[in-house]
């Protein structure tokens, strides 16, 4: 089972936002989805109970995410998608704990992404691997990104962060859906913001089949 931790100190970053987003990607018949709200504020639940679609379960609280996601994975559930609060929290570095990934939405700003260090620094400690994702940009001119997109991909690089080489775009089109419990793809099918959502989420299928093959290799050489 793949585990998607979003974390991030920072307040508002959108990581309720971009979980929502990608669990819409990702749930289907075929491919059973939680969502695990570990976040007290409970926003993933507040947009869970809007939805009146039945593929996606949620759970809510954090007192045994470890057995939450044992159950999980007995159960047959491919993924799960871990919420976390904008806190410095237990909770927080036991979810990174679990996390095949940890997904790190920044906005592009100096204040995020000194904030975003000390969530890179648990998910190092943990060996975990981590990517950062810039959320709420402003939207590229043709190809060209914003100076304060450019400028945040140079300080993330600076500070030796994996960054999503994509953007998530500030756009109507991804608070809206959440308002009525859709995702954008849902919401408005073909959207720039649905697109821009199936972009992270085709990179971040690609990362995690790099990690299982790392991982794949490491046990083989161990057992050689
Ligand atoms: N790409 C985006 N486009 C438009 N609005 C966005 C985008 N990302 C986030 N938002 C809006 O910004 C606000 C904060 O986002 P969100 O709640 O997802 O952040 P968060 O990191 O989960 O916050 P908290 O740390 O408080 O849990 C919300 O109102 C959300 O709708
Ligand atoms: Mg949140």
């Amino acid at each position: 089972m793949n585990v998607l931790v979003f974390a991030s100190r920072k307040g508002g970053s959108g990581k309720s936002t971009l979980a929502a987003q990608l669990a819409t990607y990702i749930a289907g018949p075929t491919r059973r989805t939680l969502l695990v709200d570990a976040d007290p504020q409970g926003s993933l639940s507040l947009w869970h109970g809007l939805r009146n679609q039945e593929e996606l379960t949620l759970k809510r609280g954090v007192r045994n995410l470890a057995e939450t996601l044992k159950e999980a994975k007995r159960d047959g559930y491919e993924w799960a998608l871990v919420d976390t609060p904008p806190l410095k929290s237990p909770i927080v570095a036991e979810a990174i704990k679990h996390a095949t990934l940890v997904i790190i939405p920044t906005r592009p700003s100096l204040f995020d992404i000194a904030a975003l260090q000390d969530t890179v620094h648990i998910a190092r400690e943990l060996r975990k691997p981590y990517a950062a994702v810039i959320n709420a940009a402003p939207p590229k001119r043709g190809e060209a990104e914003a100076p304060v997109v450019a400028d945040a991909r140079g300080a993330l690089n600076a500070l030796k962060v994996p960054v999503w080489s994509g953007q998530i775009t500030h756009r109507g089109e991804l608070s809206l859906s959440l308002s009525t419990g859709e995702g954008a793809n849902e919401y408005e099918p073909g959207s720039q913001g649905a697109e821009e959502i199936g972009r992270l989420w085709t990179a971040l299928d690609r990362s995690l089949s790099a990690i299982h093959n790392a991982y794949k290799k490491a046990r083989s050489s161990a057992a050689a």
